[in-house]
């Protein structure tokens, strides 16, 4: 039985997928098709999506890790903020390793360093922000003094000689000359890739961290009437038509 604080109750809600997630793919145009299907009793999804796991109604960044974020992403994280933390880093490079990829969790995988920089800008140090990103464009070129290679993923994953747009190789420069260099540049030596199943690492093992250097509003992330709420209440409502 569907709770009752759900809205649209009793009603067959359609999903209308974001554009973003289809454009260019071969899934066909559903747009036509969706309309198509209204009918009394069918509704566009608006608000909480019976099939994901309730949201508080104060969501705090360790939710969006909980009930949101896909596994890979929360996987990865979690390992490239552990990684740093064994390795002795700060806090805020421990933050800006378990942060790195967080638009890839639940939000838009194109250019994920500059959203996911955004998303975090008003709770962080700018230093972290910055970091975050900046790592996407410093993934692409080795730093052999510090130990950084091009990652053989990416091979894998672009191809061979596969070649950057300007706008990286730019931001890339700007990055290796900024005082903060290392701060993201740790990131891209922490990014490290187990698609395998790995021991799982425990989220509240950075409660403390994230205490200390992510400013979590009172109201919830999404709720603060910051510049990126609407960004956090996408990921807490993906599927709502508007
Ligand atoms: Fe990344
Ligand atoms: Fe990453």
């Amino acid at each position: 039985m569907e709770p009752q604080d759900h809205p649209q109750v009793g009603l067959e809600r359609l999903i209308f997928p974001s554009p973003i997630a289809w454009v260019g793919t071969d899934q066909a145009d559903p747009e036509y098709a969706l309309l198509a299907k209204l009918k009394p009793g069918t509704v566009l999804m608006m608000g909480n999506n019976p099939a994901l796991p309730r949201m508080p109604a104060r969501p705090r960044l360790l939710d969006f890790f909980k009930h949101r974020f896909t596994d890979i992403t929360v996987a990865h994280l979690l390992r490239s903020g552990h990684e740093a933390l064994k390795a002795g880093h700060d806090e805020k490079i421990v933050l800006a390793c378990l942060l790195h990829d967080i638009a890839n969790g639940c939000l838009v995988r194109c250019d994920h360093g500059y959203w996911g920089a955004q998303l975090i800008a008003p709770y962080v140090s700018e230093e972290v922000a910055w970091a975050v990103k900046y790592h996407q464009a410093l993934r692409y070129y080795a730093d052999e003094l510090v130990g950084y290679q091009y990652p053989q993923s990416y091979v894998r994953f672009f191809g061979e000689n596969y070649e950057p747009p300007e706008y990286i190789r730019r931001d890339a420069r700007v990055a290796r000359a900024h005082r903060w260099y290392m701060s993201s540049r740790l990131i891209t030596l922490f990014d490290i890739y187990f698609f395998e199943k790995a021991d799982p690492i425990d989220p509240e093992l950075f409660t403390d961290i994230i205490g200390r250097n992510f400013r979590e509003p009172e109201e919830g992330l999404g709720f603060d009437g910051s510049p990126v709420a609407h960004m956090w209440r996408t990921m807490i409502w993906p599927n709502n038509s508007l």
